[in-house]
């Protein structure tokens, strides 16, 4: 395979298969859109999962007790409708069973259960956390790493 191949494929596999970033767990309890803003001003935001990747790479920064907000949240207008905090469509899914069930009409926001499904809950409640750092697909970095990498 010649050199420009390589990297080709290097850049779109990172582009279109790679995990969306890196996760952090933060040890505070916050209220989910604390937990947001803290997210967004310390890193990039409050962790998103796109892949089943991901959901490995997000369980693997703790070592039990998997608890906490993640980054997913109802849409205001189309309660049916799950977002990613920074807008992106919900690609990927890991519900607990039976959730999500909007019980009481007021969960709009998602917290990851100790095992590691997800279960929709009411935004007040005062959890720790997941971050990420998001992949800028063309980023210095990454690029550097996948290059660095694939010779
Ligand atoms: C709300 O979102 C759900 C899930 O994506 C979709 O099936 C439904 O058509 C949407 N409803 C409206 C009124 O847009």
């Amino acid at each position: 395979m010649t050199m420009a191949k390589n990297i080709f494929i290097t850049i779109f596999l990172g582009l279109f298969k790679g995990p969306v970033g890196k996760y952090i767990h933060v040890d505070m309890s916050q209220t989910w859109s604390e937990a947001q803003s803290y997210c967004q001003t310390k890193y990039s935001d409050l962790a998103v999962v796109n892949s089943q990747k991901d959901h490995e790479l997000l369980v693997a920064v703790k070592t039990q007790d998997l608890s906490g907000w993640i980054g997913l949240h109802r849409d205001d207008v189309n309660v049916s409708l799950w977002k990613w905090s920074g807008e992106g469509k919900m690609r990927y899914q890991n519900w607990a069973k039976d959730q999500p069930n909007n019980y009481e009409g007021r969960q709009n926001v998602v917290r990851m259960m100790s095992s590691g499904k997800w279960n929709d809950y009411p935004q007040g409640y005062y959890l720790t956390f997941y971050c990420y750092i998001r992949n800028n697909g063309f980023g210095k970095n990454y690029l550097h790493n996948h290059i660095s990498r694939t010779f």
